[in-house]
Order: C-alpha cells, then structure tokens, then sequence
C-alpha cells in the first residue's frame, strides 16, 4: 500500500487572523478591527467563533507591532488556543507572510492553515464544517466563495457603463482561505507579495487550483461605516 504524504491522520486545523490593517475605508481614528460591534470589538466575534470551533487546534492572530488594544479585549473561553503575532506587514498579505512564519514551531508542514479576515465577524460555524469537509482531503486546499449575482459592468475612466461583463464562472472570495502550511508559506515566498489579495491568488500562481466552497453572502467583509449596522443585524438575527 502507499501512503500519501498529503494525507496523514496527524494534520491539524489550525486558524490565522490577519488583523494589523488600519481600516482606512472606515475613517475612524481606531483600526477598523476595534470598531464596535454588537457591544464587543469586531475582531472578537471572529476569534471566538474559530476558537470555539471543536476541529479548529489553535488561533494565531497577527497585530500591528504596536497594537495596544488586543490585550484589552475579552479573550475569556479562548486561552487554550488563542496567540497574538506582533509582526504584522504592509500589506495583507505581508501580514500573513509574517504570520506564518513566527508561528512555524507550532503548526507541522502539513497542517491546515484556515486564513481569515479579522474584518469577516459573521462567519458561520456551517461555512467552516463545509469548508474543512469539502477542501480537508484535497492536496491543495481551497476557499469559500459566492458566485457572482449581480451584472457585471465594465467601467470608462468617466464612470460611464462601457461593457457589461459575462459572469458565468465568476465568484467573489471569501474567507477562511485553507492550506496546507508548507503550500502556503512557499507560494506566498515565491509571489509578488504586493500583488497578492488572498491567499488562494498566490496558490493558483504556481499552478495549483484551489477548491471554490459555497460560502454565505453573510460572510461579508465589513469594510465602510455602513457595514457595522448591516453585521448587527446578521449577528442579531443568528442570536449571538
Ligand atoms: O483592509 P482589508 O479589509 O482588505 O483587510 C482585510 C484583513 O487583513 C483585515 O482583517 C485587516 O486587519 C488585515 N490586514 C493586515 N495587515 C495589513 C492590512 C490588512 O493584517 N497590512
């Protein structure tokens, strides 16, 4: 018999937060992850929610080096998995790069590492058993996604409609993006960092194809003022 090397009973689940954005699109003072949400900072609905998570070993949250904030938000239930990195990047992707790297000793070349946006609060627990039942046998990995609904329009420098777009086999990204660690720390190592959006485009540069894994349009990235008031309503409606 052969034994995959990709498949062994040891790999683990393991979760990484970028959260070292300044959030400038929310043009507040305080880094959107610290935003009120529901009567808790927005990067706590995510924390716990994959920290709670019973096939999920460890978080890792990556913060801006000089972050003062995390340590005052209520970590409570998550001691047993929960780390902080102070070596967030310029970029997202810069932030992750780092993230990995600093947590190498605790997470095996064949782990699974599930990315995820601090700024995504109303991710749900059946996105991430999909997600991790969908992609956790596969060699690559992949990602949860929504196929696009609406008309695509391409635009002129005026913002006049020039093109409407086809959107057959168009899909929006989501996260959790998941990976094996060796998979995603090399492509990332090899990618134009400053290129790079999500985790799955610098996959797909080396020739890979990631799995697309149905996710919800609640799973959205809060990213103006106006997407808090929508998140509560999600949060409320889910009784959380
Ligand atoms: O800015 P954007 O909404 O794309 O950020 C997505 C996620 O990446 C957020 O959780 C943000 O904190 C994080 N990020 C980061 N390092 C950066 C920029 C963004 O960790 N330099």
């Amino acid at each position: 018999m052969t034994v995959n090397p990709h498949q062994t009973a040891a790999a683990r689940y393991v979760a990484l937060i970028p959260a070292a954005g300044s959030g400038s699109r929310m043009g507040a003072a305080a880094p959107k992850q610290y935003a009120p949400l529901a009567g808790r900072p927005l990067i706590e609905h995510a924390v716990h929610r994959l920290c709670a998570h019973p096939r999920i070993d460890a978080v890792f949250v990556v913060l801006a080096p000089g972050d003062a904030q995390f340590n005052r938000c209520d970590w409570r239930g998550c001691e047993a998995k929960l780390s902080a990195l102070y070596c967030g990047g310029e970029t997202r992707a810069a932030s992750v790069f780092n993230g990995l790297l600093a947590a190498n000793d605790a997470i095996d070349a064949n782990d699974w590492v599930l990315v995820h946006d601090a700024a995504r609060p109303c991710l749900g627990v059946q996105e991430i058993d999909r997600l991790i039942a969908e992609v956790g046998d596969s060699e690559v990995g992949g990602l949860l996604a929504v196929p696009v609904a609406d008309t695509l329009k391409r635009a002129s420098a005026e913002r006049e409609a020039v093109q409407t777009e086809g959107r057959d086999h168009l899909w929006r990204a989501q996260t959790p993006q998941m990976f094996r660690y060796r998979v995603l720390i090399e492509a990332l190592r090899r990618a134009d960092i400053a290129a790079v959006t999500d985790e799955s485009s610098a996959v797909e540069q080396t020739g890979a194809r990631p799995r697309l894994v149905q996710g919800s349009a609640t799973n959205f990235k809060v990213t103006y003022p106006e997407d808090l008031a929508l998140a509560e309503l999600i949060l409320g409606k889910a009784g959380q």
